[in-house]
């Protein structure tokens, strides 16, 4: 697909659900009794496997534009699929159905695409098997394939080495069917959309943050942050309302702020202080950002923000924003590009495990543009201030990067081809229908 250099970004856009919330709000509503009415569902790809994988295991789902209804069954109302679950391009699906699954009373394999069967699932599979589940890789590389039977599961208190939500919230799930009380230690605070929806639901989790645990060898002091599991006899359903996705809205943060004589209002953000590292490193470098009309609904707050062409200065990102910002970072190195000085994002080595290398595919795009970026073992340095150009731009069939790309493609010379640019409909189907009705 090509794009090309606009004069401007002007208008409005209403961004659609969030991802991690709306996988959630299938799964834990497929394991709670009663109907779960779920709005502003993102019809993405990967939550729509989501769907799939619950359907397959009995569980009645409607999916009516973007309201999704689930008629759950409890906790141990799931059946053995007829097949193999089908988990496309979907890291959260793998990891998080993985913790329900551990604790069925059958055997299940599942399975995705290519990316899929390369990204790492010792991170589950290493927690999981201590509370007693039986979950290897088929292959035995660590990845999917994975083949899970159902099996009775231990109380853990877990120290997870790297801050994923995935990871956290695989064990809570797994948690929710253990024998006892199980926690889940991780080194910096990862998105809580989990413990805020189990809680929800009925659900007894608490979360505590503790500072100054020293967790790695290069002797970063971390912020340490437990969440720990009581279990209950049953869940309940719910409403949900889906706040709108922060990692969609950065896209048009960073249009809004590095295309000249722009004004964006992005309505209806989920601004979760676990995922709104963006809007802070927006703030930290200058940027002309508004947030306004917060608004609180199921544990969630959202917001409408405004953004305005800004004077930018590069500014270092690390250690516990990291994770509050993870996704988001191919779209930052984009903006790095358009502030003066230098930008320095460390301890962000997770980069390398997501649906691409991003650290990899981020420096590689970018230096074919022109910019001025070196990789790093754990993120990147940006120099400001060099003036981009089109390229012929490998999107690893990664959204994220064909999305943070489209955004560079608006402020660079001659045109830009995104490759396999299609991929958006992961996380964001109608991206570039909203960009180009916003482009002047
Ligand atoms: C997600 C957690 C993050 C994020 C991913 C969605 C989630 O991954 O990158 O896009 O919904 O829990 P990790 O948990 O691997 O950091």
């Amino acid at each position: 697909m090509e794009f090309n250099k606009v004069k401007y970004i002007k208008g409005e856009v209403t961004i659609p659900g969030d991802k991690s919330i709306s996988h959630r709000a299938v799964m834990i509503g497929s394991i709670a009794k009663g109907t779960t009415e779920v709005t502003n569902f993102l019809q993405g790809a990967d939550c729509l496997s989501t769907i799939e994988c619950f359907q397959k295991m009995g569980i009645e789902i409607t999916n009516n534009t973007n309201t999704v209804t689930i008629k759950g069954n409890g906790l141990h109302g799931l059946s053995k699929p007829t097949s193999l679950l089908d988990v496309g391009n979907s890291g959260t699906t793998t990891r998080l159905i993985s913790g329900i699954l551990v604790a069925q009373n059958f055997n299940v394999q599942l399975n995705g695409d290519a990316s899929i069967q390369k990204r790492p699932m010792k991170r589950i599979i290493e927690p999981l098997s201590l509370m007693g589940a039986s979950i290897k890789s088929i292959h035995g590389n660590d990845c999917a394939p994975l083949e899970i039977t159902g099996s009775p599961l231990k109380a853990i208190s877990y120290q997870s080495k790297v801050a994923s939500a995935q990871v956290k919230s695989a064990i809570l799930l797994a948690g929710l069917y253990a024998d006892g009380i199980t926690s889940v230690t991780e080194p910096y605070l990862s998105r809580n959309h989990s413990e805020l929806m189990l809680n929800a639901y009925g659900a007894n989790v608490t979360s505590t943050n503790t500072i100054g645990a020293n967790v790695s060898s290069t002797n970063i002091t971390a912020t340490n942050a437990t969440a720990t599991i009581t279990p209950v006899a049953e869940l309940f359903a719910q409403k949900i309302e889906v706040p709108g996705d922060i990692s969609s809205a950065a896209n048009f943060i960073v249009a809004g702020l590095i295309v000249p004589n722009s004004e964006i209002l992005i309505k209806n953000v989920g601004i979760n202080p676990t995922r709104d590292g963006i809007i802070r490193v927006c703030q930290a470098m200058g940027a002309n950002i508004e947030i306004m009309n917060k608004k609180q609904s199921g544990g969630e707050t959202t917001a409408d923000i405004f953004v305005k062409s800004s004077n930018l200065k590069g500014i270092t990102i690390s250690g516990e924003i990291i994770p509050t910002l993870i996704d988001e970072i191919p779209v930052i190195a984009v903006l790095a590009c358009f502030a003066e000085g230098q930008t320095i994002i460390r301890d962000a080595a997770e980069l390398k495990v997501k649906e691409s290398n991003r650290i990899d595919t981020v420096s590689h795009n970018l230096k074919n543009m022109g910019a001025d970026i070196s990789p790093t073992e754990d993120g990147m340095i940006i120099n400001g201030g060099k003036h981009l150009h089109g390229a012929i731009i490998e999107s690893h069939l990664d959204h994220r990067i064909a999305m943070a790309f489209a955004i560079a493609s608006l402020v660079s010379e001659d045109t830009t081809t995104i490759n396999d640019a299609e991929c958006v409909n992961i996380s964001y189907p109608q991206f570039y229908n909203d960009l180009s009705r916003l482009s002047k």
